[in-house]
Parts: C-alpha cells; sequence; structure tokens
C-alpha cells in the first residue's frame, strides 16, 4: 500500500474524508512530523550504497525549495550543483556544504558520474535542452514545469524519456498532492454524477506574487552568464532583471498561462484522467503591473473538453489574474449533474444532491398559484395519489458536505519527490504519471493559450496526437 493509503486509513477509515457539515479534517493526535515520517517510510534505502546522488541545475527560489525537499526523502545527498549565478553558487555551499562541486556550466553535472539525478530548476526555455541532455548523459530527471517554453520542443523530450529509459518526471506537484488524488476517488467513484462544466482560477495580488522577486543590491555583470542564460532566445544586451526576473519576459518565461495554467491543468487532467481539450480561446492583458514586461498579468482562457473514455465532454473556463483585489485564491471546480467538486491547493470540498423522481411542483415560484383555486387542489389530490411522499422523491435532497483537508505542515512538493525517488529506486519509469507524455499535455494548451492571444483565434489541438490541428 502507498504510504499516502496508508497514512489516510491510519485516521481511522478508509478515508480522511468526514461526512456531515463541517470539515473532516484531520485528527488532531496526527501531527505533521508523524505524517511526513509516515510517508517516507516507503523509500526507506536499502544500503548506504542505494543512496541516490543528486545535482542541481539551477539554484535560484524553486531549487532550493526543490533540493530541500528532495534531501528530506530518505536515501538522497546533493554532490553537485550548477547555477549561472556566482554568488548563488556561493550560497549554495553554504546551505547544502562547503565540499560540494558547483560549476557555471550545467554539462559538467551531466559528465559526473556521481550524479544519478538531476533536478532541473531553470528557466523555461532551457527546460527541454537540459532535460535531453541529461536524459543523455543516463541521469534521471526531475524537470520543473511547464516542460517546454514552446509547444514544439515537447516530442522531442517525449522522444528522448522514451530512447534513453531514464525516470522523468515534470515538477508540478500536483499531480501527486493528497487533494487531488482524493478528489480523483471521488470523481471516479461517480460522486458528482457526469461532467457538465469546470472551472479553474489561479489569482494573486501582491509584487512577489506577480514575479517582482527582490534583486541583488549590486549586480557585476562578471558574475553571472549572460549568453549562456540566453541560449536560444534572441541576443539582447544584459539587463539584470531579464536575468533575475526572466519570467516577465516571453523570451524566457511562458507568462501566467504557461506558468499557472499548467499546474490547474495538472490537478484537472490527474482527476478527469482526460487527455486535454480540442480547442482553445484566450484572451490576454497587461492592466496592472507595467514594469517594463511583455507578458500579461491577466489571461482568461475557454478549453473545450471533448468526450473520453472518463469523461463527458465539457468547457473549462480558466483564469490567473495576477492584479486582483481580493487577494490570492486557487481553486478548480468540476461541476456534474449530481455534485460539484471545488479543488483548493491541499483541500476539497464536495457537495452532492440527489435528484427527485417524480416530478415538481411548487406553491412558490411556479405556474400552479396563477390557475383558479380548485384547479390547484385538483392538482395537489392527484398528484399525492400518483405520487406518494415517502414512496417518490419530490424535491432535490442536499447530502451533507463532505471536505478534505490536510494536516499542518503537509507539503505535495515532497508527495511528488516521493514517487520521484520511487520510480528511481524501482527502477520503473512506469511509476511516474506526470511523465513527458502528461507534461506535454498540460503544458501545450497552456502555450496554446499564449497562441490564442497573440493570434487572436482558437487553436484547435489533437490531445491524443499532441499536435495543433491547422483547421
Ligand atoms: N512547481 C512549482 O510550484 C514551481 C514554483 C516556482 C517555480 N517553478 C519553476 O521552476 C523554474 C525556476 O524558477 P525559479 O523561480 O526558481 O527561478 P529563479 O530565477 O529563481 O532561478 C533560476 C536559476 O536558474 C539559473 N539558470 C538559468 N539558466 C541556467 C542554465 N542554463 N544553467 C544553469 N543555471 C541556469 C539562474 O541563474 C537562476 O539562479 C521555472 O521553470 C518555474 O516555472 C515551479
Amino acid at each position: 500500500m502507498n504510504s499516502r493509503r496508508k497514512f489516510l486509513r491510519q485516521l481511522g477509515g478508509s478515508s480522511a474524508l468526514l461526512a456531515g457539515g463541517a470539515s473532516l479534517l484531520i485528527p488532531e493526535h496526527v501531527n505533521a512530523r508523524e505524517y511526513r515520517e509516515s510517508l517516507i517510510e516507503s523509500v526507506k534505502p536499502r544500503s548506504v550504497a542505494d543512496t541516490i546522488n543528486i545535482g542541481l541545475i539551477g539554484s535560484g527560489i524553486i531549487g532550493h525549495y526543490d533540493l530541500d525537499c528532495a534531501l528530506k526523502v530518505p536515501g538522497t545527498k546533493v554532490v553537485a550543483v550548477a547555477d549561472l549565478y556566482q554568488p548563488r553558487l556561493e550560497r549554495a555551499k553554504e546551505v547544502w556544504g562547503s565540499d560540494l562541486f558547483t560549476t557555471r556550466d550545467y554539462r559538467e553535472v551531466l559528465a559526473r558520474k556521481d550524479v544519478d539525478a538531476v533536478l532541473i530548476c531553470v528557466p523555461d526555455h532551457w527546460h527541454d535542452h537540459i532535460s535531453i541532455d541529461a536524459l543523455k548523459a543516463g541521469k534521471h530527471v526531475y524537470c520543473e514545469k511547464p516542460m517546454v517554453h514552446h509547444i514544439e520542443e515537447g516530442q522531442a523530450v517525449i522522444d528522448a524519456q522514451k530512447k534513453y529509459g531514464k525516470v522523468f518526471q515534470v515538477g508540478s506537484q500536483r499531480a501527486s498532492a493528497s487533494a487531488v488524488l482524493e478528489a480523483k476517488k471521488r470523481y471516479e467513484a461517480g460522486d458528482i454524477g457526469e461532467i457538465t462544466s469546470a472551472e479553474a482560477f489561479l489569482d494573486r495580488t501582491d509584487a512577489l506574487g506577480a514575479w517582482q522577486y527582490t534583486l541583488p543590491p549590486v549586480v557585476n555583470p562578471k558574475d553571472l552568464d549572460w549568453d549562456s542564460f540566453l541560449g536560444d532566445a534572441p541576443k539582447k544586451p544584459f539587463e539584470p532583471v531579464r536575468f533575475f526576473r526572466w519570467r516577465n519576459y516571453k523570451d524566457y518565461g511562458t507568462g501566467v498561462a504557461g506558468d499557472l495554467f499548467v499546474h490547474l491543468l495538472t490537478g484537472l487532467h490527474t482527476v478527469t484522467g482526460s487527455l486535454g481539450p480540442s480547442s482553445i480561446y484566450a484572451l490576454g492583458d497587461l492592466n496592472y503591473w507595467k514594469d517594463g514586461r511583455d507578458a500579461y498579468d491577466l489571461v482568461t482562457a475557454l478549453l473545450d473538453y471533448p468526450k473520453t473514455k472518463t469523461n463527458a465532454s465539457f468547457p473549462l473556463a480558466m483564469r490567473v489574474n495576477l492584479a486582483t483585489g481580493a487577494g490570492g485564491d486557487i481553486h478548480t471546480r468540476l461541476v456534474g449533474t449530481e455534485g460539484v467538486i471545488d479543488i483548493g491547493w491541499n483541500s476539497f470540498t464536495l457537495n452532492r444532491l440527489k435528484r427527485p423522481n417524480a416530478p415538481m411542483y411548487s406553491k412558490g415560484y411556479d405556474a400552479l398559484f396563477t390557475y383558479p383555486q380548485a384547479m390547484q387542489d385538483q392538482f395537489v389530490r392527484q398528484y399525492d395519489e400518483k405520487y406518494p411522499e415517502g414512496k417518490f422523491v419530490r424535491t432535490i435532497q442536499n447530502d451533507p458536505v463532505v471536505k478534505f483537508d490536510v494536516p499542518e505542515g503537509y507539503d505535495d512538493r515532497l508527495d511528488h519527490m516521493i514517487v520521484f525517488f520511487n520510480a528511481i529506486r524501482e527502477n520503473k519509469p512506469s511509476l511516474i504519471k506526470e511523465d513527458a507524455v502528461f507534461g506535454m499535455r498540460a503544458a501545450a494548451p497552456s502555450l496554446a493559450a499564449n497562441l490564442s492571444v497573440e493570434q487572436k483565434r482558437a487553436i484547435n489541438w489533437d490531445p491524443v496526437a499532441m499536435k495543433i490541428k491547422q483547421t
């Protein structure tokens, strides 16, 4: 049994969900430490020789988060770090030890025989190149999302994963998050009936949410490799904001669609099993964060999901707004004929109803009261005879609300790392759900939203063949 399931079972039942009114949630005696321990139980190294050596490529913000998380998994060790900015290499030694091998050239990390797996935490325009080089060098790869910068780069990553047979996982941790996987069970159990529509949004408010990350107090161009940073992007003179706040520029980042739609789609595809939409139409705007960026701070998209074995056809309305006055929030609402699942980051709510099996009438907003009294009485008499109370459900009945939440300190990123290292230990790339094909199916519709904004037209997408349809 996987450790999450085991943990949930330990909570006292087959599920951590509690029906009835307010909330589940996790019993107080289960604290975050016990929870983490229960998660990592299944990944204890078998011997010292079983240690998985990690190379980190890109030691910026998420590089720190990802590596610290990976090091919580027993039997992992960091041996090398690559980054283009010298002070970040100095920081790497401060945090992870002075004996660490550091370099500005990621190929030196890949060339090391003692590196088993790499975490690729660089800007989006480098994801495909470094992933392919790493797979070719025989390394297992955890590559941050979105898998690629442009749709046409995706197939080469899929091919490389297949050709070199290494474990490859994309880093949208929603694919392994407890809330998403528990919501999936409810969806598959038919708890919302047939899906009819979905809505997903991820909104932010403040400057850090809008990617205005802190710049170093002094920037010495000699401390970084600007030409290497540019890679396949258009040549431009060095500008610190382009290096340190690269997300705000389309040459390196994928905008709010590539960056954040991809998380929402990873969750949606995990729950529904859908392969992706067949068409994408989007509007984009830069409303608030006019700091020189060329990426939008608001993108709204409509995506048309075709019927598959696991879902009816449904439209998805999706939005990211980096300047909402309402504070940040994230929701994915799956609306079905018999219920709604509303998933947040690490929680969800399930509302269910039973539909009547008798026709409905009302003494309120209905046509009944517009008829003469005698006619109304006759109608009610006949109705009661035909649909006696007790034998028939005569109005909609709401089930108690069900809520799911995780214990304090829960980290979905750790769950995702555990999936990655388990697949390496068992030498089974197939244990990875968010592999290159999944990564492409989440990234491409997100990137198609950017294309749609630019081209002011719907983009038609073949979710099975993973190709843009030129119609
Ligand atoms: N899964 C998540 O929740 C999540 C969250 C944040 C970021 N991310 C993803 O992680 C990636 C990195 O984002 P970040 O916020 O850490 O950016 P960052 O700017 O903080 O860090 C990127 C680092 O990569 C280095 N770098 C750039 N090109 C390089 C190259 N060719 N070789 C070696 N190092 C290179 C830079 O010097 C920088 O230190 C992005 O793709 C982003 O979308 C994922």
